[in-house]
């Protein structure tokens, strides 16, 4: 067994402080465990329906369930009218800022009114409850904005990720039967004005049904202009009215499709709905960020065009009445300090992004956020992969000052809402574990026959009952559904495809997708683990590892490292180094074959390593399909550091 994961023994209890004024305390466990509709039935009455709902949950022909079944609401009104009606107008609901530094503020009556705009010009444009919306759009407001008009009147919102390509637009399109694209002119990322019409002209010719293309002016770069088709933003919806009645929809009325990749070719629209997903989203981000609406700034610092952002840039937040950040570009423009300097301006008190991010940030080293006052911060969180031990001790202490507790929460695009987490004021933090099952969640950690397994034995994580934001299916394949998430362990048990270990205290260690299960001799060795002890070496930013096939031992290990800039040697004297490192770290067994030192990693839009490429150059196949890189020269860097056959022993 590895012990990798478990090398800090260190815990960090909860700031007394914290936990004394948490939401939610340490009961909470026992009465979601009591009477798990009663919990959710409680955490839904934190919004406002227009008609109560008869039954909490409706199981009875699983996998497709139906939550709050009967009852009747809006999720814009519920994340703005609301919070306006109850005196809260004045109160700032997005503090955005631009790449370039330009800066725009909403509060919440701002926010309804530009909604209530949005929502009468597409109702305009003949856009009717159940109709689906592409939203192809920079990190700007008018996302937003979008994404509220569409719930506002029932239509469906599919936000693709400014950063995809034509290509994956276009199918994408196609397969939601959109009617509606709603794109700008272009966007700033890394210093520069970056088109996106263009990519929206190219989808758009090779689809069918798509009516009309409405254009925000971001960047006033040049487009092309198709007309009949194609209207101004500016044009269409400054001209409506402020005022729009919500109409209430049915609890289970869709709200929203998210492409996400699976293991085939073709992306699954992961599709959620209304009142279970708004009650989850809001909740969580209530009870696992300690959200005070009064006094706190949050900031969840991903894109609009991932679930992350849908759920905790967009409606958690809003749901709650939050004040919240929205960033337009990366990091490090126009220099490393950035997010630094959001946080310090606007007096940022939680913060929630991506371990990759903080990989980053511990390559360019500490000196960096030492340079800003992040003392506003209270509590930090973390999401989209295991965070390793190396990665949460760093973020601990050189972005939250030691003082923050870390909320490593583990979900997919299709919960739609945090699974497992610690809780602020109730859990001992475990650095690298996302810990327990949230209130209301019922998780085990299961072998190929689906028997839970003992503690610290490798195994499947499954989910064993249904959860309020589950997606509902996958749009149009209902059969994709069932055999894709519930036909493994039978009709009633999730699969989710991640590889987990319980320990004997009852935390969880997340350890990576299961195909990034190796197998080496006979050994289950996690990737994660690997890149854990890799990362735990001082020499090492960043690390992917692969299995790749080989001829002895079934799969062999390769990995993929990205050095430190303190200028390490990155000669062959390292790469032994690093091998016994992790030899020394996890046993022999997981000593690497073969560790290749690279300048970057393929990563996908949403910052995951793309380890089926890496796996291919491992195997030194033809490479696959590499449009949802953010970067394909990146490959080609790392094929030029290919030796010609793996190293020997
Ligand atoms: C991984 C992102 C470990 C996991 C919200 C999951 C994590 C996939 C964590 C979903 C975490 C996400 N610890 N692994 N805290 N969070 N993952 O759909 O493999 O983009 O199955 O949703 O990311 O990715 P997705």
């Amino acid at each position: 067994m590895s012990e990798t994961q478990a090398t800090e023994a260190r815990t960090f209890e909860p700031p007394q402080e914290l936990a004394a004024q948490a939401n939610v305390g340490p009961d909470v466990y026992a009465e979601a465990e009591g009477d798990r509709p009663a919990f959710w039935a409680k955490a839904a009455g934190r919004l406002t329906w227009e008609t109560p709902w008869d039954e909490v949950l409706d199981w009875s022909n699983p996998p497709f369930a139906k939550w709050f079944v009967g009852g009747k609401l809006n999720v814009a009104y519920n994340c703005l009218d609301r919070h306006v009606e109850a005196g809260h107008g004045d109160q700032v609901a997005y503090h955005w800022e631009g790449e370039p530094g330009d800066t725009r503020t909403f509060t919440y009556a701002q926010l309804t009114e530009e909604v209530c705009r949005a929502a009468n010009a597409l109702t305009e444009l003949g856009v009717q409850a159940g109709d689906r919306v592409a939203i192809y759009l920079p990190m700007i407001p008018e996302a937003v904005i979008s994404m509220l008009a569409c719930a506002r009147i029932g239509a469906v919102h599919m936000v693709v990720f400014g950063g995809f390509s034509a290509d994956a637009l276009a199918s994408r399109i196609t397969d939601a039967g959109a009617t509606l694209v709603i794109t700008s002119d272009g966007g700033y990322r890394r210093g520069s004005a970056s088109a996106l019409k263009p990519a929206v002209d190219d989808a758009v010719e090779r689809t069918e049904g798509v009516r009309n293309v409405l254009v925000v002016k971001r960047t006033g770069q040049d487009v092309a202009w198709s007309e009949g088709r194609d209207l101004w933003w500016d044009d269409v919806v400054a001209k409506q009215s402020s005022e729009h009645t919500a109409e209430a929809f049915d609890a289970e009325h869709p709200l929203y499709i998210m492409y996400t990749s699976g293991t085939t070719a073709k992306p699954k629209g992961i599709l959620h709905t209304s009142g279970g997903y708004l009650t989850q989203v809001a909740y969580t981000h209530w009870a696992v960020f300690d959200l005070k609406p009064d006094t706190d700034v949050f900031w969840t610092a991903a894109d609009v065009g991932w679930v992350t952002g849908h759920s905790y840039i967009v409606y958690g937040p809003l749901a709650n009445r939050a004040t919240s950040i929205m960033y337009e570009g990366t990091p490090e423009t126009p220099h490393r300090g950035r997010w630094f300097e959001l946080i310090e301006k606007y007096r940022v008190t939680i913060l929630y992004t991506a371990p990759t991010v903080i990989r980053t940030f511990m390559k360019w080293g500490a000196d960096v956020p030492e340079g800003f006052d992040l003392t506003s911060l209270r509590l930090l969180g973390s999401v989209g992969e295991p965070i390793n031990p190396e990665a949460w001790l760093w973020y601990h202490k050189n972005i939250g000052g030691g003082r923050c507790p870390i909320m490593d929460t583990w979900w997919q695009t299709e919960t739609g809402a945090h699974m497992l987490t610690p809780l602020p004021g109730v859990t001992s933090l475990v650095p690298g574990s996302a810990q327990h099952p949230f209130p209301g969640i019922a998780a085990k950690v299961v072998d190929d026959e689906g028997n839970e397994l003992s503690d610290d034995s490798t195994g499947l994580l499954v989910l064993t009952e249904p959860w309020p934001s589950m997606l509902r299916t996958i749009w149009g394949d209902d059969d994709r559904y069932v055999d894709t998430y519930w036909s493994r362990f039978g009709k009633t048990v999730y699969f989710a495809g991640d590889g987990a270990k319980k320990d004997a205290d009852g935390n969880i260690w997340l350890l990576g997708r299961v195909d990034d299960v190796m197998n080496v001799s006979g050994h289950r060795i996690s990737t994660t683990e690997v890149e854990s002890s890799l990362v735990g070496h001082p020499a090492v930013a960043e690390a992917a590892v692969v299995g790749a096939s080989d001829p002895t031992t079934g799969q062999g290990i390769v990995a993929f490292v990205i050095l430190r800039e303190s200028g390490t040697d990155s000669g062959d004297e390292l790469v032994q180094t690093l091998r016994s490192h992790v030899a020394k770290d996890i046993g022999p067994i997981a000593k690497p074959r073969q560790i290749m030192v690279v300048q970057e990693l393929p990563k996908t839009r949403s910052g995951k390593i793309m380890r089926r490429l890496l796996r291919d150059i491992a195997e030194n196949r033809e490479l696959g399909d590499v449009t949802t890189l953010t970067d394909s020269s990146v490959m080609n860097m790392i094929k030029d550091k290919l030796p010609a056959a793996p190293s020997e022993d």
